[in-house]
């Protein structure tokens, strides 16, 4: 056993106590410095090591821990544990985030917001890691990277480049229900606390009959919705950069808890099978008259980080960590992202992530196989054994927690998405249904101040996607950039290919 220290002295990161903080060993009076200052040495290149990689996206958060609790018996759809009782609680962190920027860039950025909570559930962490806008830009995985490119810096500028931006998009028409979330003004939400999250995904859950059902998650602000225009938005981006971040950190010092209340849209395999929209499918939403929101919980956060590092910047989500009870769809970007950020964490964190005090399962303490790597700095299992089968009383897996089998069939093929259902539609009854003439007027104006930067044949492309949606949408758009209606309208009348054809470069 160590001895501790008294706290107040300075010891070295191995415990040696420091006598001097301020003078480097020197050669005499002027120097030079001599090798064997082993403080300053030490001192020097642990600093040289002390940025990790940011993460590729959502590199600007804030996080916070607090509590999820039930409060609708939902055990008819789910076994898992931590929603089996009305009053139940669990202990949650969080993390907020913008997508595209740098770990310093701007958090009133027109951009989606990350909203993902880690469960430190007795089945071990269940990770929900969601976004503010219950739909997303594509469907399918592969074009991820490239989407992302478009958000990030032009390779020669190194600027944010509008060509790129709305040239991807305006060629990838499935985009545009998301595009108009993001261009009204809920694409800046004025504080983290001041926006919903969703899972976007559908997600499935199982009960103990082994009987599945379709879900997906809302959690509805109790703060209320409140967003930024854009003009307020560019001046904060200014004037206070880190403006939701420090918000957070404010209210919930002052006892301020921000909360969400957990809404569910269920549905079950059958009601799937025949509905107008595919549950597959990201770019839509399962609206609240065919399937009404049920309230089962509430998030609340309470506590804030004591080390940003520690706990925010070394917190590492995955769509991989599901508890019993849940489980995936075969929403094609969900199958990949269940992939994708454990591999990223092991890139920016390191092999055993998982032991890390923010990702380590509180009330189920890992018991595998798994050994050795890199900063295992937990007693690596023991002189347990490390292999399975074995009979020297190792942890044994348990039937009882398997996934129900599912079925699967089809050719395996690289097949384009053919589901009968309009991209436009959707987006359409966002804009003429659900939106204020201030909304509309707002969604307009954020899109021309942006589009406006990109090329004339990018522009026209881009505007004829929201004519598609809905005419008086597009029209607006065109007169606000200056366009020919009738132009916009002819390539809304043809077909993707034909419009990325008229539209060439
Ligand atoms: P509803 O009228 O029942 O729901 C509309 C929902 O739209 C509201 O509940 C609110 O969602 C959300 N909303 C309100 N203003 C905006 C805005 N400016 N930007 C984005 N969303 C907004 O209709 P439907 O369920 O039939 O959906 C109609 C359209 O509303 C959808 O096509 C979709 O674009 C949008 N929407 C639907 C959601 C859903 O799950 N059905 C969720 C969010 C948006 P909330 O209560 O979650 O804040
Ligand atoms: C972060 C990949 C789609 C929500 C990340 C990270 C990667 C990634 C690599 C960085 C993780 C880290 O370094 O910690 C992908 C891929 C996607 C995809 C490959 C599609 C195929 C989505 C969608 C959502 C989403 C659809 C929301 C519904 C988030 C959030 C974070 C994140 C919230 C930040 C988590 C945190 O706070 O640490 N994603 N993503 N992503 N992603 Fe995705």
């Amino acid at each position: 056993m160590s001895e501790k220290k008294p706290s107040k002295v300075l010891t070295t990161g191995f415990g040696i106590p420091v006598g001097d903080d301020q003078n480097s060993l020197t050669a005499g009076e002027r120097g030079p410095v001599l090798m064997q200052d082993v403080h300053l040495l030490d001192k020097l290149s642990h600093f040289d090591r002390e940025r990790i990689p940011e993460r590729v996206v959502h590199a600007k958060g804030a996080g916070a821990g607090g509590y999820f609790e039930v409060t609708a018996d939902v055990t008819k759809y789910t076994k898992a544990k931590f929603l089996s009782k009305v009053g139940k609680r669990t202990e949650v962190f969080a993390r907020f985030s913008t997508v595209g920027g740098e770990r310093g860039s701007a958090d009133a950025a027109r951009d989606p917001r990350g909203f993902a909570i880690k469960f430190y559930t007795e089945d071990g962490n269940h990770d929900l890691t969601g976004n503010n806008t219950p739909v997303f830009f594509i469907r399918d995985p592969l074009k991820f990277p490239d989407f992302i490119h478009t958000q990030k810096r032009n390779p020669a500028t190194n600027c944010k480049d509008p060509d790129m931006f709305w040239d991807f998009l305006s060629l990838t028409p499935e985009s545009i229900h998301q595009v108009t979330i993001l261009f009204s003004d809920r694409g800046t939400p004025a504080t983290f606390r001041n926006m919903n999250g969703y899972s976007s995904h559908t997600y499935k859950w199982y009960n103990d009959k082994g009987e599945y059902f379709w879900v997906q998650y809302h959690f509805k602000t109790d703060q209320g919705i409140k967003n930024l225009t854009r003009q307020e938005a560019e001046k904060l981006s200014g004037t206070d950069p880190d403006h939701a971040t420090r918000d957070l950190y404010a209210a919930i010092e002052k006892g301020d808890y921000p909360s969400w209340t957990l809404e569910m849209q269920i549905m079950t395999p059958e009601q799937a099978e025949n509905y107008r929209f595919d549950i597959r499918d990201i770019t839509k939403v399962w609206p609240h008259g065919d399937f009404p929101p049920i309230k089962v919980g509430k998030l609340v956060l309470n506590r804030n980080p004591t080390n940003y590092f520690a706990e925010v910047e070394q917190a590492a989500f995955s769509p991989a960590n599901l508890v019993p009870g849940i489980g995936i769809s075969p929403d094609k970007m969900l199958q990949a992202r269940v992939f994708s950020y454990h591999d990223t964490h092991i890139h920016r964190l390191g092999p055993n992530y998982h032991l890390i005090p923010v990702n380590a399962p509180k009330h189920s303490p890992e018991t595998s196989y798994q050994r050795d790597g890199f900063m295992r700095v937990d007693g690596n299992q023991g002189g347990g054994p490390n292999y399975w089968p074995n009979s020297f009383d190792g942890p044994a897996p348990n039937p009882a927690f398997l996934e129900p089998p599912f079925e699967v069939s089809g050719p395996a093929a690289r097949t384009p998405y053919n589901y009968p259902n309009d991209d436009f539609v959707q987006p359409g009854n966002l804009y003429r249904d659900v939106m204020t003439e201030e909304d509309r007027e707002h969604l307009v104006g954020n899109i021309v101040s942006h589009l406006s930067g990109a090329q004339k044949r990018i522009q026209l492309r881009q505007t004829a996607l929201f004519f598609k949606a809905d005419p008086d949408y597009g029209s607006r758009v065109a007169k606000g950039l200056g366009l020919d209606i009738k132009e916009v309208e002819r390539l809304a009348n043809m077909t993707k290919e034909e419009r990325a054809k008229a539209t060439e470069k």
